[in-house]
């Protein structure tokens, strides 16, 4: 059991950020990704579609016998993660935007959030913005064309710069000193974000948290790898094998492969 791999998954390619800060923290653990990129994006899609696709790809890692699921995909994580801790008996880790941290350092009082229209408009989304961001100003934008680009490998591109100064403009007309991204195809784009927000406009994501919980649950359960080698990474994508490939270049990774699962 304690050797058996992490399942992640992801509504594509974004949830490699999330894989490498679990990889980086958990070296000794095994790792099995499902970047489900033909199904992308999750973000326009109904909430039982989410649920249904979430579902297939746990089935999916379950089979493979994943020890603990980590759904690195803000809007499956919203939309799909209560039916999935009610329905499979394994460990879930999910991921949502960093109201929170966002909020308890913002002097402007004014926090933007990146995220997709079904993360946005999820009941969960709203019960931790109600929570968490008491007397806060709440700058929502959907990030709608941005995940589809990523998929597609341009993150460097100008059809990019367009889309992202017409999601900030108005957050920075608000006077948002903290920027939330709560997809996690988006840490891709910090690079161009860095160059186009002014200095005191913070950056915020979850991937070090989401990796820091999932130890912090396999520690309670017993369930870290205690092998002194380190982890073996697998990654399946039912999309374009090369954009997924490109994201992992500069990662120690055993096996890439197209799977139509
Ligand atoms: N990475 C997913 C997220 O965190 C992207 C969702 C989508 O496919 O629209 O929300």
């Amino acid at each position: 059991m304690k050797a058996d791999p992490i399942g992640i998954f992801d509504s594509g390619v974004g949830g490699t950020s999330i894989w490498k800060e679990i990889q980086a923290l958990m070296p000794k653990e095994s790792t099995l990704y499902l970047a489900d990129s033909a199904n992308a994006p999750y973000g326009e899609k109904s909430k039982n579609e989410i649920v249904r696709l979430s579902i297939k790809n746990t089935e999916f890692l379950l089979d493979q016998g994943c020890k603990l699921i980590v759904v690195a995909c803000n809007t499956a994580t919203t939309n799909a993660i209560d039916y999935l801790r009610e329905n499979y008996d394994v460990p879930f880790i999910g991921i949502e935007p960093a109201i929170k941290p966002a909020a308890l350092q913002s002097k402007s009082k004014t926090v933007g959030v990146l995220a997709t229209k079904g993360t946005l408009s999820s009941s969960l989304f709203h019960s931790t913005s109600e929570n968490h961001a008491n007397g806060i100003t709440i700058i929502e934008r959907e990030g709608s064309g941005l995940v589809e680009l990523i998929e597609a490998g341009k993150i460097d591109s100008p059809e990019m710069h367009e889309l992202l100064k017409k999601f900030l403009a108005p957050m920075l007309a608000e006077g948002i000193d903290y920027l939330v991204l709560g997809c996690t195809h988006y840490p891709y784009l910090i690079p161009m974000l860095e160059k186009m927000l002014p200095d005191h406009v913070m950056i915020i994501d979850s991937g070090e948290a989401v990796a820091r919980q999932t130890k912090s649950i396999l520690e309670q359960r017993d369930l870290l790898n205690e092998s002194n080698k380190k982890g073996t990474a697998i990654f399946r994508t039912n999309g374009n094998l090369t954009v997924l490939e490109n994201f992992l270049k500069d990662s120690d990774v055993a096996e890439v492969s197209y799977l139509d699962f």
